[in-house]
């Protein structure tokens, strides 16, 4: 029959007054060990009986143990006892209580699981040293590549790749080289190229030519406008023209001469057009002969317009001329005075001087 090992009050005071080291042990060895034979040998019966009604530990089981001192030197109360015992359990050297009692001349096995951990006490081991111990004693994982190539150059030997030698390429066989037929169809390949560039040439000139043609085209929007000079025009003061002379000088821009001669006796500032009463052509001055020739059919005109010589009907045409506000000789062709018509006379078309 297997007899339950359940430690009593009194065994646990015991493991107390041993693990004091102290003076209780040491005072009264001998009662100690007969308390522990007796508890170890008592009936399970009596210890359930003294469990369910304690006595004070001086009288506990043999009755005859002295009580243990405190540090005081006094004797040790059941709540320090406790304590200690607590404290010696917590540090995992107490010995948990038997549940069997273990047989005659066996060790008992929580006496033997005592003195393995009074031998060698546990060690308090934090979350970090058991990962590691674990880490330690698991298989290395897959590693990534960064881990590969920091591996290899540590230790560039130890993953050396063998040199790959790649023979040379064999030569081509006859069949693979290139026939006169396809030597003619790579000339017919040129000759098509430079049919394409001469196409592009084609296209290149007649995109040209179409540009210019639009450019031309474009000169029939705009209207063919001929410019005329303005019938007013200023030629300058009246001492820029001496008496007796014939200024030719804006004959080619406004078509008319400026003369400062007499005309019946009085001296006179005048405007005469450039252009022939006969048939419109441009005569021209004459000063060595003192008059104004028509190359045309020959008419000729003295110095004041009256004509002369040749077809021409009558004398040439005057324009309004006067002093302008800045002192200055204008002339408007816009307005004609004809000898003939008696229109002379006014004064609109001469200065006089
Ligand atoms: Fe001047 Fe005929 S146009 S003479």
């Amino acid at each position: 029959m297997a007899e339950k090992k359940k430690m009593s009050v009194a065994d646990i005071l015991a493991a107390a007054r041993k693990t004091d080291g102290g003076s209780a042990a040491s005072e009264e060895p001998a009662q100690a060990e007969s308390a522990q034979a007796e508890s170890a040998a008592a009936p399970v019966e009596n210890e359930s009986a003294a469990d369910a009604s304690p006595k004070p530990t001086g009288t506990k089981s043999t009755g005859k143990a002295k009580p243990a001192k405190s540090a005081s030197g006094g004797r040790l109360s059941v709540a320090e006892m406790m304590a200690m015992a607590r404290g010696e359990k917590a540090g995992g050297t107490a010995e948990k209580p038997a549940t069997k009692k273990p047989a005659a001349g066996k060790p008992k096995p929580a006496a033997k699981k005592t003195a393995a951990a009074k031998a060698a006490p546990a060690e308090p081991r934090d979350t970090a040293s058991i990962l590691a111990a674990a880490r330690k004693s698991s298989k290395a994982g897959p590693m990534s590549k960064a881990e590969a190539a920091a591996k290899e150059k540590a230790d560039p030997k130890a993953k050396a790749k063998p040199k790959i030698i790649v023979p040379p390429m064999p030569s081509k066989p006859a069949y693979a080289m290139p026939t006169p037929a396809a030597a003619k169809s790579k000339s017919k390949g040129a000759g098509q190229e430079e049919r394409r560039d001469f196409l592009w040439v084609g296209f290149g000139a007649l995109a040209a030519v179409t540009g210019i043609w639009s450019l031309a085209s474009l000169k029939f929007l705009f209207p063919n406008v001929r410019r005329e000079p303005p019938s007013k025009f200023k030629v300058g003061f009246p001492d820029a023209f001496p008496a007796g002379q014939v200024q030719t000088k804006f004959k080619a821009q406004y078509g008319v001469w400026v003369a400062n001669a007499e005309y019946n006796g009085q001296a006179q500032i005048y405007a005469l057009k450039s252009v022939c009463t006969h048939l419109g052509c441009t005569p021209s001055w004459l000063d060595a002969e003192q008059k104004y020739k028509c190359p045309c059919h020959g008419s000729g005109f003295y110095k004041d317009g009256i004509n002369f010589e040749g077809p021409a009907p009558r004398p040439l045409e005057r324009c309004a001329i006067r002093i302008a506000d800045d002192g200055q000789i204008e002339v408007d062709k816009s307005r004609i005075f004809q000898e003939e018509m008696g229109q002379w006379e006014d004064p609109s078309c001469y200065i006089p001087v």
